[in-house]
């Protein structure tokens, strides 16, 4: 939202007038304000929306007890509406190459699988299809935590064992790939947590989250491999650590035998001891100035669908606001006039400064190359040398790889944006660029 008329006109909804349009939207979380609106907490005590809502119980999934996966395509007859729209999912096919898009991110993401081969997102249904397909190398099961229900059984029942067994082992046991249960369990409706490590990170802080934002939390949130265990892990305890700052903080204090920081990869010719950020919606969402504390990921991404007999159930098709019409009329544009210029115009902004920042970046790294092969710089220098380009690529990743590409929150896109240029210059003193 951009201009002063536009927050007016939401000011007005808020205090009543179109309550229960809003209302729809609105989800469960009564720990926080119904009101978006940072100035206007006058109007959030008086708007009944949030005290309305009745919150969704946080419920991790028992570990241990052998359960056998319900699939997706046996609630079909039960949940007809549910599974149609979870079926649509196959419809939204297209994706591209993010190398070919952007071509300087082969120089920063150099040594690893995503040099060789990097798609965009597409629907839920593709996932197993998409990480057997890509050219990245794959060696262990762990591979599978976001893809389908039968490894998340296997966590729940095997324990961190099942995150190191062969990857052509637990793909051969595949029958369910991104099933209900990610989200359901055995009981569609009731929602749980079968990724464990997710309510393992959020430790204390679990309860006080939401529910249905937790259910997506599950896969879109940045994580680690245990270099032991290989288990997948997210790289922080308590949500106030789950941050950009917070979570590179914990990786630099995660020290091998030999006292080096965790890296996801080393860069043979820099020597960096790189990071990969992914997908780090939770974290980005949830983060102080991300948009509307008061829905969920649920709301503006599933929402509510009528049947044609009439029958309202959650939309499980998976997908932009800007592609759900009915969504946008009966509630966003209510207040927002036109979503997608605003959305459209936060992303080009991003999107442009983000590749300007990637690129002198990836310049960057390629002098630090010939730096190290020209052994021109003393051991100090290089070791900070270094630790810069880790730093600079840290930030920068964590808007690249945000899907939402600003959206999801301005200021924290802004802020790291400012740290990876102001890293950035650093290492370029250093480098005399
Ligand atoms: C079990 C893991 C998992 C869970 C749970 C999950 N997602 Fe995803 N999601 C993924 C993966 C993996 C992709 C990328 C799919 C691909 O490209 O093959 C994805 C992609 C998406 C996309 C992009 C689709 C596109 O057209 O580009 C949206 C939107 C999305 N998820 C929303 C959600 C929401 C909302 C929730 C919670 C209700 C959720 N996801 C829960 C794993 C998950
Ligand atoms: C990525 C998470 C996710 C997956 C996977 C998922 N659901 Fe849901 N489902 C939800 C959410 C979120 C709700 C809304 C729950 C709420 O607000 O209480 C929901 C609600 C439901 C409900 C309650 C009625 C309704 O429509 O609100 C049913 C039944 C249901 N889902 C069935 C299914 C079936 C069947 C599948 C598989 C074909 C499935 N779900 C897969 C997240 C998921
Ligand atoms: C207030 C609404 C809102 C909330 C809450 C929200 N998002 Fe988004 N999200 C958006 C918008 C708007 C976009 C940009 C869509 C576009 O580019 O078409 C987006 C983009 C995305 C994308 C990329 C989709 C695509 O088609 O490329 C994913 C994935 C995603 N969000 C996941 C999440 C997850 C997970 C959460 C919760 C942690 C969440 N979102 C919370 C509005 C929201
Ligand atoms: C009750 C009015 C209201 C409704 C309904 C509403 N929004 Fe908003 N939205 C706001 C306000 C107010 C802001 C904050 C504007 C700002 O910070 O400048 C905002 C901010 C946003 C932003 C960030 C835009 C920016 O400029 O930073 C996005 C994206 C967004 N909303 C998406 C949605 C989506 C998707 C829906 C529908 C599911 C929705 N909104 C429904 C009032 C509303």
């Amino acid at each position: 939202m951009t201009n002063k008329n536009e927050v007016k006109l939401f000011l007005c909804l808020a205090a009543g007038a179109l309550v229960t349009a809003v209302g729809a939207v609105m989800n469960n979380n009564a720990g926080r304000a119904a009101n978006p609106q940072p100035t206007a907490s006058a109007t959030a005590e008086t708007a009944p929306v949030a005290a309305a809502a009745e919150a969704i119980p946080v419920l991790v999934a028992e570990q241990g007890t052998g359960i056998v996966v319900t699939k997706a395509s046996d609630w079909a007859e039960q949940y007809p509406n549910e599974f149609n729209s979870y079926a649509k999912n196959d419809e939204n096919s297209e994706h591209h190459s993010y190398i070919e898009q952007h071509p300087y991110i082969s120089t920063l993401y150099s040594g690893y699988g995503f040099a060789i081969q990097y798609e965009s997102a597409r629907g839920h249904t593709f996932v197993v299809e998409d990480v057997t397909s890509t050219g990245r190398p794959h060696k262990l099961a762990n591979c599978f935590t976001c893809k389908t229900s039968d490894f998340t059984a296997k966590a729940l029942n095997d324990g961190v064992s099942a995150y190191s067994m062969a990857f052509e082992d637990m793909e051969a046991q595949i029958t369910d790939p991104f099933g209900c249960f990610h989200c359901h369990q055995n009981e569609p409706g009731k929602l749980y947590i079968t990724h464990t490590y997710l309510a393992n990170a959020l430790a204390d802080d679990l309860d006080s989250q939401n529910m249905q934002t937790l259910s997506c939390a599950q896969c879109h949130s940045e994580y680690y491999f245990d270099p032991e265990t290989k288990a997948t892990t997210l790289g922080y305890v308590g949500h106030a650590n789950a941050t950009p700052d917070g979570i590179l903080n914990y990786y630099n204090n995660l020290l091998d035998a030999d006292g080096n920081a965790f890296a996801d990869w080393v860069d043979e010719t820099t020597g960096v001891r790189k990071l990969k950020v992914q997908h780090p919606e939770f974290e980005t969402v949830s983060a102080a100035g991300g948009i509307h504390p008061d829905m969920s990921c649920v709301t503006c991404h599933m929402g509510t669908a009528t049947a044609e007999d009439g029958t309202t159930f959650t939309n499980h098709y998976w997908s932009s606001p800007l592609d759900n019409p009915d969504l946008l009329e009966s509630s966003c544009n209510v207040c927002h006039g036109d979503l997608t210029t605003t959305v459209e115009a936060i992303q080009k902004e991003t999107v442009a400064r983000t590749d300007s920042i990637g690129e002198a970046l990836a310049k960057a790294n390629e002098d630090l190359a010939k730096a190290v092969a020209d052994n021109s710089l003393s051991e100090d220098d290089l070791a900070k040398a270094r630790d810069l380009a880790r730093s600079a690529q840290w930030y920068w990743d964590f808007v690249f790889v945000e899907n939402s590409n600003g959206v999801h929150n301005k200021t924290l896109t802004k802020d790291c944006l400012d740290k990876a240029e102001a890293y950035l210059g650093e290492l370029n003193n250093l480098l005399g660029a």
